[in-house]
């Protein structure tokens, strides 16, 4: 469904993503993990079309996107939910949620089905985003990218600044996308709850993937030390 192939981003010179390629089929679900700065960020605004690309290719549904615009790119069916939810706070729940509908594909998703998935929204619709908690302002953010039907939806660091309980009713939601075939990518700061939730985990460090595997063939163990690139330093040292 999206295929990376040999993807840099840069900031001037400063290459912050390197030569990431990855292959993302139809139902995925992938937790990206990493360190702070080690690129994750850079990679998904990359993928939705809000950075522009500096050399590589991405391909979604067998189609060319490199140098798209990020419209399109939500009309191909591809949406992110951006790090830090930038919702517009003087607005009311209910107009960001229809501003997600700009670009709208045909599909299930509606007003009234954002509200029965995330019913603590109900009663704020009427309200500004600015005054809500931050577990309805990740809500809201989540339905906004819902709103245009995605069949492949990108999420960048959903639970950060959320209570423990909120980040389990924001999973207990995605999990309805999962069921529902939606595929999705995801960054995740919470090892242990990627490992539940992905069928895959892609570590990234210093801008390039060391490690790309089912969740069911790797480790906890495993995932930390590319996490900190221990596995890598260490056969540097044999060699
Ligand atoms: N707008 C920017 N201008 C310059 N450098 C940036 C910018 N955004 C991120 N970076 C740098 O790029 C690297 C990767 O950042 P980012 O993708 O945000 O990492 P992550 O999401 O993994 O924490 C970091 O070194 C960061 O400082
Ligand atoms: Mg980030």
């Amino acid at each position: 469904m999206l295929s990376v192939s040999n993807l840099d981003v840069r900031y001037g010179q400063f290459r912050a993503v390197q030569g990431v390629s990855m292959e993302i089929a139809k139902g995925d679900v992938v937790s990206l993990i990493g360190a702070n700065g080690a690129g994750k960020s850079t990679l998904l605004r990359a993928i939705a079309g809000a950075l522009p690309i500096h050399s590589g290719r991405l391909l979604f549904k067998q189609q060319e996107i490199t140098n798209t615009s990020s419209s399109s790119r939500v009309q191909q069916g591809l949406s992110l939910v951006p790090e830090g939810r930038r919702l517009f706070s003087d607005m009311t729940v209910e107009e960001n949620l229809l501003l997600g509908s700009t670009v709208k594909r045909s599909g299930d998703w509606n007003i009234e089905r954002i509200f029965s998935t995330f019913p603590n929204l109900v009663k704020r619709r009427h309200a500004k985003t600015g005054n809500l908690s931050g577990g309805e302002q990740q809500a809201t953010a989540i339905g906004r990218a819902l709103m245009s039907n995605p069949d492949f939806l990108i999420l960048d660091e959903v639970s950060l600044g959320l209570s423990p309980l909120v980040v389990n009713q924001v999973y207990d939601s995605m999990e309805s996308l999962k069921d529902a075939g939606t595929t999705i990518l995801l960054v995740e700061q919470d090892l242990e709850r990627a490992m539940r939730f992905s069928k895959r985990t892609i570590c990234m460090l210093e801008g390039r993937v060391v490690l790309d595997k089912l969740t069911s063939d790797t480790n906890k163990e495993e995932i930390t030390q590319a996490y900190f690139g221990l596995h890598q330093s260490s056969k540097q040292e044999v060699s």
